[in-house]
């Protein structure tokens, strides 16, 4: 038989092997007989030096494919076999893995959070887009340009957290962002804008922080009818189609007539309770139309275009929705208070 024939029948005998080995030592075996130093292959290729060149060289690469074919063999069945020891050993384990997992108890949005989302959808809804601004704000633009000027004494109703930096305050609403928003755009404008706000401040219903959103619609031949009828359905969004919403003449210095908005009780209906102190109405808002003086200081003509303006505080509203009575609760992190909602 020649050389050709002894490789292929060695090619055969180690398939064989390979193909009925059960286990790692054995396989290994099989390597050492068929490839290893003195190996049947290397064997095969010691009698090459008596053949003629050209048989030499077909011999040789017959023997070299036969050896990479064992190789493969040799590694495919060594997968399987590690394969079956770790089924083997898992079954021996005593971990079941179609047990459930522990229970992770997920998180879910604060009411503020949620709060603030639900007002801002709302006005999504109608047109409005959101803006937003720095809570180190510009003395300017928190006051002045709101028609606040210096030593008024309507820059007393917030009681303002001066900061280091000459100029600038921690904002005491949001109306700053009503400034930015028209020194940018000019009209129509339709905005809301959230975020939080500082005063010095500290009791069951007022915090240090807290949150407001801000509202401000401009364009021509915008009247007390458009306020009016936004608000009505803004809050008849929150709290039901029933409420009933009032307007009350007020000062704000930005708006001129301003009002101080409120809802009929959603505790008692109106009729008088100890939430609404007897009168049957909450108090929800601020708004007005904006002051002409306002649509100066942004380089807007107030001959040609009206607005109004409005804020309200998120805290507020949810104390009110949820029937919250101590502002502080949305703070402590207490997971029974947050639970709740
Ligand atoms: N900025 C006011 C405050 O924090 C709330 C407010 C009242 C905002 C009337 C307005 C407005 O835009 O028109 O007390």
């Amino acid at each position: 038989m020649g050389l050709k024939e002894d490789l292929i029948k060695l090619k055969e005998e180690a398939k064989k092997l390979i193909g009925s080995v059960k286990d790692k030592k054995s396989l290994d075996e099989i390597r050492v007989k068929y490839l290893g130093k003195k190996g049947e292959i290397k064997k095969v290729l010691k009698s090459l030096s008596k053949l003629s060149p050209d048989e030499r060289r077909e011999i040789g690469k017959i023997a070299n494919d036969i050896k990479d074919e064992i190789e493969k063999l040799l590694k495919d069945k060594l997968a399987i076999l590690k394969e079956k020891e770790l089924e083997e050993e898992l079954k021996k384990s005593k971990v079941d893995i179609h047990l459930p997992a522990d229970w992770v108890e997920l998180g879910h949005q604060h009411i503020l959070t949620k709060t603030l989302q639900e007002i801002v959808d709302i006005f999504i809804a109608m047109g409005f887009s959101v803006e937003e601004g720095p809570e180190v704000e510009r003395e300017e633009y928190n006051f002045d340009m709101l028609n606040i000027p210096k030593d008024h004494p309507a820059r007393d109703m917030q009681d303002t957290f001066f900061i280091n930096k000459e100029g600038y305050v921690l904002r005491t609403h949001t109306s700053p962002v009503q400034i930015r928003t028209m020194l940018k755009n000019k009209p129509p404008v339709a905005i809301v804008a959230p975020g939080r706000v500082y005063r010095k401040d500290m009791d069951p219903t007022h915090t240090p922080m807290f949150h407001q959103i801000e509202g401000l619609l401009v364009d021509e031949n915008i009247t007390y009818r458009d306020l009016k009828g936004t608000l009505q359905k803004f809050l008849q969004e929150v709290f039901g189609k029933n409420i009933k919403i009032r307007l009350r003449p007020s000062y704000f210095p930005f708006t001129e007539p301003s009002f101080e908005v409120d809802i009929s009780c959603t505790i008692c209906s109106g009729l008088g309770c100890r939430v609404c102190k007897g009168t049957g109405w909450l108090e929800v808002l601020g708004s007005g139309m904006v002051d002409p003086n306002v649509f100066e200081a942004v380089g807007i003509d107030p001959e040609k275009y009206t607005g109004f303006a409005f804020g309200l505080g998120i805290e507020r509203i949810a104390m009110l929705k949820y029937r919250v009575p101590d502002i502080r609760l949305f703070y402590y992190g207490d997971l029974r208070f947050i639970k709740q909602f």
